[in-house]
């Protein structure tokens, strides 16, 4: 099939970025969207042309580090999907896509579609782990927890950071990342000691990172391709509420 596809191209963080126009041509059906981004690049690299620069790891939709807007929805328009597990399948013959970065203050662009995301990694800094001494792997194994935390703690663990939620938002909330965070090790035991002062420091970092505030969109939960739920953010605000009055 021929796809014709428009893509941001930015060659820096303060460069002024523009959509281009480029046409890829016998592309298969059963190839992911970032192969048939690595075709155009082979072919832009053989005319001696700048490769469009994108963020790709696993390609197994377990890493987090795909993610761009295609037609203006995070990871494209399937549901529960990361962007390098969608095929051209969905996708018809003549096709024109629209693809361009995260945008977010938080998130400024590095290069065409690659943002930077390290402020999640400052949220995390500042108390997603647990720095109690937890003992072993046999230790955690025989402390009981009940069926239904552990459940909701590896729902909210599936959250591979990929920053959609920020991307889907209109305000740029990361409220659903770090909520997600939060809930994992509120519902542990392991996670009980710094629980409620966890939560004061990761909302205070996000509010200095310059993420937006929550209004109860949920445009976040339905950009997730791991389906975190907006539950984790009322998990998260009980305990931030507790947190900040403790
Ligand atoms: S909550 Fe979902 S959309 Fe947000 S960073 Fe985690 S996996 Fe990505
Ligand atoms: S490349 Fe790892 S999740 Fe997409």
């Amino acid at each position: 099939m021929r796809i014709v596809l428009h893509v941001w191209r930015q060659a820096g963080r303060e460069a002024v970025g523009r959509f281009e126009r480029y046409v890829a041509e016998d592309i298969s059906e059963h190839l992911s969207f970032l192969v048939m981004l690595d075709r155009v690049n082979e072919r832009l690299t053989t005319e001696g042309k700048e490769p469009i620069a994108f963020d790709h790891d696993c390609r197994e939709g377990i890493c987090g580090s795909c993610g761009f807007m295609i037609d203006g929805e995070p990871h494209g328009p399937l549901p529960s999907t990361t962007v390098c597990q969608l095929h051209m399948r969905n996708y018809r013959d003549g096709h024109e896509i629209r693809i361009e970065p995260w945008r977010a203050t938080a998130f400024p662009v590095i290069k065409d579609l690659v943002v930077d995301r390290t402020a999640f990694d400052r949220i995390i800094q500042a108390g997603g782990f647990v720095s109690v001494r937890t003992g072993s792997a046999p230790d955690a194994n025989s402390i009981p927890v009940p069926k239904d935390d552990t459940e909701r703690a590896m729902d909210a663990a599936q959250c591979i950071g990929c920053g959609a939620c920020v991307a889907a938002c209109p305000n740029a909330s990361a409220m659903l990342f770090t909520a997600a965070k939060v809930t994992h090790l509120a519902l542990l035991p392991q996670g009980q000691p710094e629980r409620f002062r966890r939560a004061v420091d990761m909302v205070a970092r996000q509010d200095e990172e310059h993420f937006g505030h929550c209004t109860n969109h949920g445009a976040c939960q339905n950009a997730c391709p791991k389906d975190i739920s907006v539950d984790t953010i009322a998990w998260l605000n009980r305990d931030l509420l507790r947190g900040a009055f403790s």
